[in-house]
């Protein structure tokens, strides 16, 4: 069984954009910008958005974090999200989610400016991913599996991929990105009878259920390559742990992300990445995208 080490990839992205950061300010141009918004205070939301502020301050990027109430309207987001829309220092906006249930997520969503949509949610960037538009904005967790399969040359074309979970953020638009790449692609949801089953028909697993150690031997074929999404915490021992239970797989699987250190660097990572080219694209760099 090999490691698909997302830490590693995402250390080398991070890297590159600090890099990259550096030459910015020591040209003395314009630095980058990123808007999060924050409602409430879900624990994993602020652990997320922490993780994701402690990285873009590491690379060298703005990062303003708007933290609202939990009891927030519709109204009150889109009004702030309109005004980062308007404010030409702001290169990416990004919403924490899951919000509130008083907010409309669908007309959050669709108030950010498309150019500034970091992390693809926007219907006219989902619609772009859809259409295969290159010029698309994907959300950053599929890019970062995208990425994990480009950087150890893995192939995708007509291989079988299985996705357990269709998330607005994960599984459907992965389901686009496999199929630009020429996948075949099933997707299960909780209503799939016998998903093991199905997951057995996959050269390529991806779980994203967010049940802990969910996904064991039953669902896996002889050398399946296996991408877990999952971040949850085990129910006994309080630890971060995937979907895929790894002792009762690792004999079986060829490839495995692990968690944490897989899927969960490699989203941080190119939710900048996206920045970046929203950035650039701002400032005219065409050359960059
Ligand atoms: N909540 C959990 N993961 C994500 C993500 O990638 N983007 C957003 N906006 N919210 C999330």
């Amino acid at each position: 069984m090999q490691i698909l080490d997302g830490k590693k990839v995402s250390e080398k992205i991070v890297e590159d954009l600090t890099r990259e950061v550096f030459l910015i300010k020591k040209n003395i141009e314009r630095i980058p910008r990123l808007d999060v918004i924050l409602v409430g205070d879900d624990f994993g939301s602020i652990k997320y958005v922490n993780m994701k502020e402690k990285k873009a301050v590491e690379v060298g990027i703005d990062v303003k974090v708007h933290h609202l109430d939990e009891k927030t309207e519709t109204e009150e987001v889109t009004k702030l999200i309109k005004s980062l829309n308007d404010d030409e220092t702001v290169d990416g906006i990004m919403v924490q989610l899951p919000l509130p249930d008083q907010i409309d997520t669908n007309v959050v969503l669709e108030t950010i400016s498309p150019e500034k949509d970091v992390d693809g949610l926007t219907p006219t960037n989902l619609g772009k991913l859809f259409q295969g538009d290159k010029s698309a904005i994907a959300p950053a967790t599929p890019i970062g599996i995208m990425e994990l399969f480009k950087y150890y040359k893995i192939n995708l074309s007509s291989k079988n991929v299985v996705l357990l979970g269709a998330s607005e953020i994960v599984g459907k638009p992965l389901i686009a990105m496999l199929l630009n790449d020429h996948a075949t692609v099933t997707v299960c949801n909780s209503y799939t009878k016998n998903a093991p089953d199905v997951c057995r028909q996959a050269d390529i697993l991806v779980s994203a259920v967010g049940i802990p150690l969910y996904v064991n031997k039953d669902f896996i074929k002889k050398d399946c390559i296996v991408i877990d999404v999952g971040s949850n915490k085990h129910p006994q021992t309080g630890q971060l742990v995937g979907d895929v239970d790894v002792e009762d797989v690792v004999d079986i699987v060829s490839y495995i992300t692990p968690v944490p250190g897989g899927v969960g660097p490699m989203t941080i990572a190119s939710l900048l990445l996206n920045l970046m080219h929203c950035y650039h694209d701002r400032q005219g760099n065409r050359e960059f995208n």
